[in-house]
């Protein structure tokens, strides 16, 4: 048997029902903030993640799912394509090729699979699916504002509060902007000196490379370590502290709650400033529903023009494992199985199933080949409210026999009152 790839898996029905109200849910939220879709391709050139992402993170390091694309002409090089493994990246890049600059600020939003050969486990998959959003323009576009951090984060809290989940929790910090990450990086490097060769192989790399990853480490001995080491708040300067304490405060004005957390940097190198995870208590080690932060330098560093940003991605895995709802609290049953009955009855059948269709009814279409013992046994086990039974007489007088599956109720109904008796 041919089985699914590892880290991959299908989403079946009823399931999907969790994530279409997701998704619904999302569109209808994101809108009343004026976002507006973006669909980028599922892959990329490797550069733009290795410069985008940065090579040092696990991400490029070791997660990308990468190949060399060779066409089969001698002169066709060829070129590395990776499969996204996140969108922002692809997303400042549309940014630049589309020159969306033009257009002030841009409020984008995005739904689809990433990928990443991470180890599988609950709520970690090698292809899994983001929500996110973006609001990247230039300065003068207000894109630097902690106007627009807040109203992303109070936009993530209505969208968790309006899905039904609780007892999530917001983590913010500010890593500050590029000069004080460089300040920063030469004091964890010098803190980490005396200490690194205790640590992991990759810690030991990092701390020489890029010391801010080190604390992406995960391994147990390390953290005692990784505890004592100097904080980013301590390295901010004063528009940094501002900019931060101004997102704090519009939050408590709108009554956002939030916890500080010093520790949170990001596993990814564009970072600038506000960095922020929500977490969920129901998800074990796989606890961050969904993580962003600001990104003022990366269009630059992709050789685009300046244009400060913010955004933020949710594990929609993560997301559905955390709403605590049951497809059949969302899904959509049917609202009327019609059953024909008899030679000739499947054409009639199909006319009256797509008249009511027409009307925004859920209708199962049966088959004249079923018993109506059969009809009624299959009826039952779609869930529909009704069953429509479809025979010569009834086509005939033009009124059709509409039994209520859950009281047991028949009525005999007019055609034309059809769609009125279903719905009421
Ligand atoms: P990230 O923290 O790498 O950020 O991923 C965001 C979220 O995606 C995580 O919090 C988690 O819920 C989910 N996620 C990540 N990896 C997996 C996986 N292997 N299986 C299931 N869920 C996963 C980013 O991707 C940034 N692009 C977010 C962002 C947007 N920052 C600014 N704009």
């Amino acid at each position: 048997m041919i089985k699914a790839i590892r880290g991959t898996r299908d989403l079946l029905p009823p399931d999907t029902a969790l994530w279409n109200f997701v998704e619904k849910t999302v569109r209808e939220v994101f809108s009343a903030y004026n976002f507006h879709e973006i669909r980028t391709p599922l892959f990329e050139s490797t550069e733009l993640f290795a410069r985008g992402v940065g090579e040092e993170t696990d991400i490029v390091a070791k997660e990308m799912y990468t190949w060399e694309d060779r066409g089969r002409a001698e002169s066709d090089k060829g070129q590395s394509l990776t499969l996204r493994p996140e969108n922002t990246a692809g997303v400042v890049r549309a940014y630049i090729e589309h020159n969306l600059q033009a257009r002030g600020l841009n409020k984008l939003y995005y739904i689809g699979p990433q990928f990443r050969r991470e180890r599988p486990q609950k709520g970690r998959y090698r292809q899994f699916y983001q929500i996110g959003a973006e609001v990247i323009g230039p300065a003068t576009s207000g894109s630097e504002s902690p106007v627009r951090d807040a109203e992303l984060l109070e936009m993530l809290a209505t969208l968790l509060d309006r899905l039904g989940i609780k007892d999530y929790c917001l983590e913010l910090n500010s890593i500050g902007c590029a000069a004080d990450r460089a300040r920063y990086n030469e004091a964890l490097r010098l803190a980490l000196e005396p200490v690194k060769d205790k640590m992991c192989g990759d810690c030991q790399r990092r701390a020489v490379t890029n010391p801010l990853r080190v604390f992406d480490c995960k391994v147990p001995e390390d953290q005692p370590t990784i505890e004592t080491l100097p904080r980013i708040g301590q390295f901010l300067d004063e528009p940094c502290r501002q900019h931060f304490a101004q997102v704090q405060e519009i939050l408590r004005a709108v009554g956002v709650e939030f916890q500080l957390n010093d520790r949170l940097v990001r596993g990814l190198d564009y970072y600038t400033r506000t960095a922020f995870e929500f977490t969920h208590g129901a998800l074990g080690a796989q606890n961050a529903i969904l993580g962003g932060g600001r990104y003022d330098g990366l269009s630059e560093s992709l050789g685009g023009p300046a244009a400060p940003g913010i955004g933020f991605a949710i594990g929609e895995d993560r997301l559905v494992m955390s709403l605590g709802k049951s497809p059949e609290e969302v899904l959509r049953k049917p609202d009327a199985y019609i059953a024909p009955l008899g030679a000739g009855m499947n054409n009639e059948a199909a006319r009256l199933a797509r008249e009511l269709r027409q009307h925004d009814i859920v209708v199962e279409l049966g088959d004249a080949s079923f018993r109506l013992k059969k009809s009624f046994e299959v009826a039952t086990k779609t869930g529909a409210n009704y069953i429509l039974i479809v025979g010569e007489n009834e086509v005939k007088a033009n009124t059709f026999s509409l039994k209520n599956l859950a009281t047991g109720e028949q009525k005999s109904i007019p055609r034309d009152q059809l769609p009125g008796a279903i719905q009421s």
